[in-house]
């Protein structure tokens, strides 16, 4: 099954998961589509993938500015909040998500869902959901061939 689903007791076990994802994806980059409801821990694991890739600058949620950028890492890092995108700035954001699904990078969006277009293929598809407390459960898939790699070595 091209699935990889774990339970995160506390946010300490987020930050061993977002270790390992960092490691699998900080050679060849990826592009990474993350769900779930308002507060479940989407910016989170994006914050402890930085940390873990060794971005200095602060990671915050780019809710009210779209997109935000890191560059102090040796793999460029660009999380996408879509949440807040005005009708006109969807219709744009389509062709924008294809230009940075493809090249060394790692791109991650949250809220693709309002895109409302078709998104780059290959990506990985991270669905967070609350348990209880400081309890998440993430899960991923691969939707296309690339990054089954990913999938297979988060079960490594
Ligand atoms: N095990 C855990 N994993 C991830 N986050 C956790 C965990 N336990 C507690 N948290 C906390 O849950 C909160 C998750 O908030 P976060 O901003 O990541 O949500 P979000 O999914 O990005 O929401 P939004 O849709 O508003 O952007 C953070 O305050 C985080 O510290
Ligand atoms: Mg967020």
């Amino acid at each position: 099954m091209n699935k990889f689903v774990q339970k995160c007791k506390t946010l300490d076990d987020t930050k061993s998961l977002a270790e390992k994802f960092a490691k699998l994806v900080e050679s060849d980059g990826c592009f990474v589509n993350l769900f779930g409801e308002i507060g479940a821990g989407k910016t989170a694991f994006v914050r402890l993938v930085a940390q873990s890739l060794g971005i200095v600058e602060k990671v915050t949620s780019p809710s009210f500015v779209i997109l935000n950028e890191y560059h102090s890492a040796s793999i460029p890092v660009y999380h996408f909040d879509l949440y807040r995108l005005e009708h006109a700035g969807i219709k744009t954001i389509t062709d924008e998500l294809r230009e940075y699904s493809s090249g060394r990078k790692i791109t991650f969006v949250e809220w693709a869902e309002f895109s409302q277009g078709e998104l780059p293929f290959e990506r990985i598809e991270i669905n967070v959901t609350y348990d209880d407390d400081d309890s998440r459960i993430y899960e991923f898939k691969s939707v296309g061939e690339k990054n089954i790699r990913i999938i297979e070595g988060l079960k490594q």
